[in-house]
């Protein structure tokens, strides 16, 4: 029927990859205990998952949070994690496009992909620095891809500043618990706007709380056309883990 609305069907997570999640413990406002993050993996693959991006904030808000610190704690974590469950692990991080951005830059960035290029980014939800442009302008002189985290839950972000954006060539992650209202109904109405104009890229959980997930991903209702497309993005996460 036209405009029938359905819930993600049973199985929509076989073999997937996520692209963005806080399951690395300990290190920001996600996951506290190794112990919750082990016991998550093994939800996330009764689920179907098989691929995990961990992506903790890099942000001035988390000073510790930087290349060297955080592939020191994922690597231990790795190991652990792989007497728990098969789901196969990779570090990148969400990058604040704040002050510290640049000296993250220098630092090298830790990218979504293996070849090194796609960076997720998030701006602050409130408002647009003036100098966002041009930080990101600078790093794809240098061949870096940004990838929008969540572009659907800025406040200030108008349809203006989605094609713009597109215009100069960012990628879009769309967080899929915006299409169940976890985030609001501003954030909802946005990120079924841009489903439908196929503005995303890619899809990531943005994991930080498992109940959250489950409560939200339930209440997600979609017509068939955009079914197909978060699956696409879905499919489209697996290249970045190569
Ligand atoms: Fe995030």
């Amino acid at each position: 029927m036209l405009g029938m609305k359905h819930k993600l069907p049973e199985g929509f997570f076989q073999g997937a990859c996520d692209m963005h999640c806080h399951l690395l413990p300990g290190v920001d406002d996600g996951f506290p205990t190794s112990e919750l993050s082990l016991q998550t993996l093994q939800k996330l693959e009764q689920q179907g998952v098989m691929k995990m991006i961990f992506t903790p904030h890099f942000m001035k808000e988390y000073p510790d949070n930087n290349r060297e610190n955080m592939m020191a704690k994922f690597e231990p974590f790795k190991a652990e994690a792989k007497s728990h469950s098969k789901i196969e692990l990779r570090l990148a991080a969400e990058y604040m496009l704040d002050a510290c951005f640049m000296e993250h830059f220098k630092q090298g960035f830790l990218t979504l992909d293996k070849q090194g290029t796609h960076v997720l980014c998030e701006t602050s939800y409130m408002m647009y620095e003036h100098n966002v442009p041009e930080m990101l302008y600078e790093i794809m002189l240098d061949g870096f891809q940004p990838v929008i985290a969540h572009p659907e839950r800025y406040e200030y972000a108008s349809k203006g500043h989605y094609f713009k954006w597109r215009d100069k060539r960012y990628k879009f992650q769309l967080n899929l618990l915006s299409l169940g209202g976890a985030y609001g109904g501003p954030a909802a109405a946005k990120a079924h706007f841009l489903l439908k104009e196929g503005m995303y890229d890619y899809v990531g959980s943005d994991l930080h709380k498992w109940d959250t997930f489950v409560r939200f991903s339930s209440q997600i209702k979609l017509g068939k056309k955009d079914i197909d497309r978060v699956a696409q993005l879905l499919e489209n996460n697996k290249e970045l883990f190569g």
